[in-house]
């Protein structure tokens, strides 16, 4: 079933081009930006409409948002879309999450081919209803030879899962003789999370006015620079994008040095 708001928000909040475009010194962009898209509640009832309203408009600032990296040739976007603790949430709301994907990768999955875009996820994507794993690894399937922008989609993702699970991988290694306890480095960990060969975030953008991490990519960000915005995420254009690489490039990163 479509409901009726839909048409009235596609694209609409989307203007077209952003004079930051021409600012942006191409040599201090970052190669991996992370997205917590938030605030899609809030933006549907600030307009008395229900919670679904406010997600399907969120797909639409995604597409946006995928477009604008990709665009500026940015290396890889992690967005959240889902986390361990949504979970919480009512059926029907986490129900319309999995349409939703479903609506998404069937109406853009072409042009992210086109694109030259690879798909690839984290979170235990196990737990998702089977219609939507089959979604996701077509995605992967399609887009696994591009060499374009990593697109990582973050699916009952939450950070510490995922270092609990490296945690096991580790210790089972240890337990097996094929590890010393010794030789358990930060590389290590590190090539035991990024599954995908993606670097660390280097930007974190986070939407809704809140200013948390969320149980998102938590050993990732530990040197990522943070942006917070108060726009709620169906509010998020291009021109914010672009406004939010600008400000990166102008941000002096130390990582514990001296400048
Ligand atoms: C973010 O928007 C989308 C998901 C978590 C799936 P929210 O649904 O959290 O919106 P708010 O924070 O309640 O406004
Ligand atoms: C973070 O948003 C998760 C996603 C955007 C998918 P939440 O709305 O779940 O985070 P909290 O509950 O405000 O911390
Ligand atoms: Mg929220």
């Amino acid at each position: 079933m479509v409901p009726d708001w839909k048409s009235l928000f596609r694209g609409s909040a989307q203007p077209e081009s952003s004079g930051f475009t021409t600012e942006i010194d191409p040599s201090r962009l970052p190669r991996h930006v992370a997205v917590i898209m938030d605030g899609n509640g809030r933006w549907a009832h600030a307009r008395g409409l229900p919670r679904a309203a406010g997600h399907h408009a969120g797909m639409v600032a995604m597409r946006e948002t995928i477009r604008a990296a990709d665009d500026l040739s940015i290396g890889a976007i992690t967005l959240y879309a889902f986390s361990t603790e949504n979970w919480k949430r009512p059926r029907t709301e986490i129900q319309y999450l999995w349409n939703l994907l479903e609506e998404f990768f069937r109406a853009d999955m072409d042009e992210l081919v086109e694109r030259n875009v690879r798909v690839v996820f984290i979170g235990d994507t196990r737990k998702l209803p089977s219609y939507t794993q089959k979604t996701i690894a077509k995605s992967i399937e399609r887009t696994k030879d591009n060499s374009g922008m990593i697109v990582q989609f973050a699916l009952n993702y939450g950070s510490r899962a995922e270092l609990v699970d490296v945690v096991h991988r580790l210790a089972q290694q240890v337990k097996d003789g094929t590890l010393e306890p010794d030789d358990i480095s930060e590389e290590v960990v590190t090539q035991c999370l990024s599954a995908h060969c993606v670097p660390d975030p280097d930007l974190l953008i986070r939407t809704s006015g809140d200013k948390r991490v969320s149980n998102f990519l938590l050993w990732q960000i530990a040197y990522a620079e943070l942006y917070f915005l108060d726009e709620m995420w169906p509010d998020f254009t291009k021109a914010h994008f672009y406004e939010a690489i600008l400000a990166y490039s102008k941000r002096e990163r130390r990582f514990g040095g001296l400048k």
